[in-house]
């Protein structure tokens, strides 16, 4: 008998792009995400990974959690966050991906409480580093492309005229630091449950206020290409799994994209409410994302 048939699951809904969606963008606001694309929710079974957790790794499934003490003690705090938390990450994803250099790429703190209030409450708020809502349909953050394009010009900017890397790994390292059970976890999905050809883009677009609906849908301006996500259509063999009653000791790194090959190489994720716990309380988190280079 598979291990992984014999745990605990909840049955929960999951937002995946509906047929028929056209023009795909996200639009991104301090403290609100709206999507354009047509998205419906489906009815999926999300194994709870509690039980058997040092089963997952980032070559086999493209994910892994792992024991983590962050020397942060306020992750409301942006000045905290900024002076401890890239650095520890940094170190961290250089030792589970045993990559030979690691660069931070941003970080954003999410609630499924009151965001205004949250708002209020972070010290030193910025559109960088923010409070977003989770996030609640399947996605990978960044296309094949786009992790590709990015990983270059990073490269080329931190390590000029260095010898170029051989393979890199772009990923999340995420940390739930309220108290579990959570209302809304985050579920990840078998890398090897995903076809090579699933995944439609969908374009960032970054904005201090969500323009009203007729903009959104209109030509973007010209310039650079954006930074593109995929967003995931339902596949009933997607195998999603979560990890039930996650703490501030503990971080969950998953894959947007591995260039090698022959491994896991991509993990579509999303927010969901887990209603196996009545008690459960708002979820607070802080993603951080890094490019892990071997040489
Ligand atoms: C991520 C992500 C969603 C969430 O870490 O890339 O999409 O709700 N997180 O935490
Ligand atoms: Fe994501």
């Amino acid at each position: 008998m598979n291990i992984e048939d014999e745990v605990e699951s909840a049955d929960a809904h999951i937002s995946y792009l509906a047929p028929g969606s056209f023009v795909n963008r996200r639009f991104v606001a301090p403290g609100r995400e709206v999507n354009t694309g047509s998205y419906e929710t489906h009815r999926v079974r999300i194994r709870d990974g509690r039980s058997i957790r040092d089963h997952f790794t980032l070559d086999t499934h493209g994910f892994v959690v792992t024991d983590h003490r962050s020397a942060v003690r306020d992750f409301t705090d942006t000045g905290q966050i900024e002076a401890i938390y890239p650095a520890e990450t940094a170190e961290l994803v250089r030792r589970l991906t045993g990559a030979d250099r690691v660069i931070v790429r941003g970080w954003m703190t999410r609630t499924s409480g009151d965001l205004e209030a949250r708002q209020r409450q972070t010290v030193g708020y910025t559109h960088q580093g923010g409070v977003q809502p989770p996030a609640a349909e399947a996605h990978v953050d960044f296309t094949a492309e786009t992790a590709e394009r990015v990983a270059r010009a990073t490269y080329e900017s931190e390590f000029p005229g260095e010898a170029p890397f051989r393979r890199f790994i772009s990923s999340s390292l995420w940390r739930c630091y309220s108290e579990p059970p959570q209302d809304w976890p985050i579920a990840v999905c078998d890398a090897r449950s995903v076809g090579p050809d699933e995944g439609t883009p969908n374009a960032l677009v970054v904005v201090d206020e969500i323009p009203d609906p007729e903009t959104m849908l209109g030509p973007l301006p010209a310039g650079r290409p954006p930074m593109t996500a995929d967003v995931f259509r339902y596949n009933p063999a997607h195998r999603w799994w979560y990890f039930s009653a996650m703490h501030r000791d503990e971080a969950l790194l998953l894959k947007f994209y591995d260039s090698g090959k022959g491994i896991a190489r991509r993990v579509p994720h999303t927010a969901f409410r887990d209603r196996s716990f009545p008690e459960a309380r708002v979820r607070e988190s802080i993603e951080v994302r890094t490019l892990a280079y071997f040489l």
